[in-house]
């Protein structure tokens, strides 16, 4: 671990947001705003913040909303930012410890920010589920991350805060109850309301269009180990994985261990791969190929077999739209939202979410109680909870700094940056974990 360059006492600002105009970025500053009398509480000052975009007259719109629904606050400076311009974004990560970027799809404008960071030694997180873009920006600066201090964690969001920490404790707990490790554990998605914003559709349809044009992306979204550090295995040398989606097709499968028909969730994708990621760069808590799924479940017999198959179907069937342009092309003209477009504040604050994780014993102990953690909360999951969950986790970065400890370098999960202190911060903000 080497000490970052972010504490060369220079840095003007405890955390700097990019893309505060944006669906997920305008829920992201207000929860940060507001949060800010916390911080102040446990620190004893309150946390030097600015905002940073294209459009100062846009910020400055959304800066006087954070600012009416916090009016003790501290306001945040503006700093006109555009990310296509590299120098630029050098000096603005230079000025801050901490960077969140909301700025998306990542394959398309985030790189700059993330380079930039690695150079400077700045700690940065974002909302990314683009899992060939993750594994591109590891490659390319995990090396620099290392040598500067910086600790860079993306998938801070919905994808896959909740089953990355929801893993760890349910692992943790099962450990303390029956003193060994879980044999296989199963994300089952449950209700969830919410909706989608234009920056979300446009990543997923960013995922699509590589992985039509590119058979190593393919490779890559089909294997689980896709985000695994180079260096645990070394070269070459990496066991065949057993236990992974090894297909993006979403096929039924009846799950053992569950009793029930599965089909997978559509973000196991990137989330099983970050929990994979963090099982490794903890040491292998769960073994070198641990059997975590993610699915939504169906119930045995025949009726979960055809309500599963129809679900399939379905998925399938939105992926065939999707992935010819002349469907494409009808769908966003239709049914998807626009760039900049999303979920209103009335229908997100009628959103929520719950998902159970299930952590199940290993066949020769049948006396280990299987183990059920639940994260859920009253905020809809993709804007609401996902502000609570970056915003929590880049302010326990700073206060962690602010303790004197050191993070860890490079590129982390939010299991591996955040641990057992980020879950308690999330649970009493409002996405709660517990079993
Ligand atoms: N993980 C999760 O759970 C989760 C949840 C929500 C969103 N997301 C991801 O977050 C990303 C953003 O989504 P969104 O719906 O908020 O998108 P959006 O509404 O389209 O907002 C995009 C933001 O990026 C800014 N921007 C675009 N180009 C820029 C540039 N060259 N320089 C500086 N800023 C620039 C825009 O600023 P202007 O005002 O200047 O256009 C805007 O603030 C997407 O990748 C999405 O998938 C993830």
């Amino acid at each position: 671990m080497s000490e970052s360059k972010a504490r060369d006492g220079t840095r003007e600002f405890d955390l700097l947001v990019i893309g505060i105009t944006g669906v997920a970025g305008r829920v992201v500053a207000e929860h940060l705003v507001a949060a800010s009398a916390g911080f102040a509480a446990r620190t004893g000052r309150p946390p030097a913040q600015a905002f940073a975009g294209r459009s100062v007259e846009r910020m400055r719109s959304v800066r006087e909303r954070c600012m009416r629904r916090s009016p003790a606050a501290q306001e945040p400076e503006l700093i006109e930012l555009d990310l296509n311009d590299e120098p630029a974004v050098a000096n603005a990560v230079r000025r801050a410890t901490v960077v969140i970027s909301t700025v998306g799809p990542y394959s398309r404008y985030g790189s700059p920010v993330v380079a930039a960071c690695a150079a400077a030694g700045t700690h940065y997180l974002d909302l990314t589920g683009e899992l060939p873009w993750v594994r591109l920006m590891i490659r390319e600066h995990q090396e620099e991350a290392e040598r500067s201090g910086a600790c860079l964690v993306p998938c801070c969001g919905f994808d896959s805060v909740p089953s990355d920490l929801g893993v760890m404790l349910a692992r943790d707990e099962f450990r303390t109850r029956h003193e060994l490790a879980p044999a296989a554990i199963r994300l089952v998605m449950g209700a969830a309301d919410g909706g989608f914003s234009g920056g979300t559709v446009a990543s997923l349809l960013t995922v699509i269009e590589t992985a039509r044009g590119s058979s190593e992306t393919r490779t890559v979204l089909a294997d689980p180990d896709s985000l695994l550090p180079e260096s645990v295995f070394g070269s070459g040398a990496r066991p065949p994985a057993r236990n992974g989606t090894r297909s993006v097709i979403s096929r039924p499968r009846f799950d053992r261990s569950l009793g029930a028909w599965t089909v997978p969730f559509f973000m196991a994708l990137i989330n099983e791969r970050v929990v994979r990621r963090s099982n490794a760069l903890s040491g292998f808590p769960l073994g070198q190929d641990p059997d975590y799924r993610e699915v939504l479940a169906f119930g045995p017999g025949i009726g979960g077999a055809v309500r599963a198959a129809a679900a399939a179907v379905g998925t399938a069937l939105f992926g065939a739209l999707l992935m010819f342009s002349p469907t494409r092309r009808l769908l966003a003209a239709t049914v998807l939202p626009g760039p900049g477009k999303g979920p209103s504040q009335a229908e997100r604050g009628e959103g929520s979410f719950r998902l159970n994780i299930h952590a199940f014993p290993p066949a020769e102990q049948p006396n280990s109680a299987p183990l059920t953690a639940e994260v859920s909360s009253n905020r809809d999951p993709g804007y609401g909870a996902t502000a609570i969950m970056i915003g929590e986790a880049a302010l326990l970065l700073v206060e962690r700094l602010e303790r004197g400890e050191t993070l860890p370098a490079g590129f982390q999960t939010p299991a591996c940056a955040g641990g057992q202190e980020l879950i308690d911060r999330l649970t009493i903000a409002g996405v709660r974990f517990k079993y």
